[in-house]
């Protein structure tokens, strides 16, 4: 006899859950077979082909016809695909390559679901976590630098002219006319290279804690011959340059730093006076109840516990998690000197606040 069956269950609720745990087995299994099918680059070859059968598909991408005919088993059956029986082609139509390819930009799923997989390697550390506390630093996540640059190169670079500077009043005519910038958690670079490219004028620093992606920023800037960027490997805990830049960045930064209250400070002080901090930051509440209606939040919750709050706890620190959330973030600012903060949205990004400030001239 099953544990529940002396209960006095609502069997029709029970149902329910049921299906929706259903549909959670089988998109947990196409998020996987979605992120192979962006990096296989798959989606992208798909959607220059009419309909055509495995093997076509296969040699046109040079992949294993076997293993191709198993992941369009998935795509077919899971609704991304569709299949013709009678001559065994397989299509993708254009309205799901429109969010499944890198021709999509800042549209591409796939390069999301790519986060999944790479969590998954660091599942059994975060389960001995659970038991024992602690963290899982950086260094554990293979690929990480490499996705979370596709991935910003999606929702910051693609909107970075047309939608979030000019979130920052007077931003971009002080760019123009030559100011000293500096990206904090710059990352692979992708976002202040492409500032440093347009604005030949002023000075752009990326500061990073990892050698991986600072040696990735260098290579790209190099490639594209910029003068006026530097990028090094700096702790922004400790970045202890009084009033030596006109603009600070941070792009989905601050929430996993392992002290960013001293972070916060650090950019308040490295500040010339009158100088603007742009923040992008997860868009959360920091109350739970707050985002039941977010769309994002389970996701947010997972990459959080999976990364940023582990990265953060490694090293022994606040482990402030990705949805510390607007409320506490304005707080922090406040408290690191910044009086005024305005949080913005962008309609290109559901993932992300953009908090702008000023420093007191
Ligand atoms: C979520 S990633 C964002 C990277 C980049 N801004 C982007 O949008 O692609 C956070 C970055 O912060 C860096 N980071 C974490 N702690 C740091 C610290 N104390 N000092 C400098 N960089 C740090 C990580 O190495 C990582 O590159």
């Amino acid at each position: 006899m099953c544990n529940n069956c002396n209960l006095n269950l609502d069997t029709e609720r029970t149902d329910d859950f049921g299906q929706k745990l259903l549909q959670i087995v089988n998109h947990s299994g196409l998020s996987l077979m979605i992120s192979i099918g962006h990096r296989a680059r798959l989606f992208d070859i798909m959607s220059e082909m009419e309909h055509a059968t495995s093997s076509q598909i296969a040699e046109q991408a040079g992949l294993n016809e076997r293993y191709v005919r198993e992941w369009l088993g998935a795509m077919v059956t899971g609704g991304i695909i569709e299949y013709d029986p009678v001559l065994k082609t397989y299509f993708l139509p254009p309205e799901h390559a429109a969010l499944l390819t890198r021709a999509a930009g800042p549209n591409n799923f796939a390069t999301t679901m790519q986060w999944f997989s790479l969590l998954g390697t660091v599942e059994d550390k975060i389960v001995n976590c659970f038991q024992e506390g602690g963290g899982v630093p950086y260094s554990e996540f293979a690929r990480f630098h490499e996705v979370m640059a596709e991935d910003s190169y999606n929702t910051v670079v693609c909107g970075l002219f047309e939608h979030i500077l000019p979130l920052a009043p007077g931003l971009e005519e002080k760019l123009k006319s030559g100011i000293d910038v500096l990206d904090i958690g710059c990352g692979s670079g992708l976002a202040l290279i492409e500032m440093a490219a347009a604005f030949p004028e002023s000075r752009f620093t990326g500061y990073d804690i990892s050698e991986e992606s600072i040696g990735r920023a260098q290579a790209s800037a190099a490639e594209r011959g910029l003068t006026n960027i530097t990028f090094q490997v700096q702790d922004v805990s400790q970045i202890n340059q009084p009033e030596a830049f006109d603009v600070i960045t941070a792009f989905d930064v601050i929430h996993d730093q392992a002290q960013p209250a001293e972070v916060l400070n650090q950019v308040n002080a490295a500040l010339k006076p009158g100088g603007q901090f742009l923040m992008q930051d997860i868009a959360a509440s920091s109350h739970v109840e707050k985002n039941l209606d977010n769309p994002l939040a389970p996701m947010f919750y997972t990459i959080s516990t999976m990364h940023c709050m582990t990265v953060s706890l490694a090293q022994g620190g606040a482990g402030l998690g990705t949805c510390w959330g607007k409320e506490l973030a304005c707080e922090m600012l406040q408290t690191a000197g910044f009086e005024k903060v305005d949080v913005q949205e962008l309609p290109h990004d559901i993932m992300n606040y953009f908090y702008t400030t000023t420093k007191a001239a």
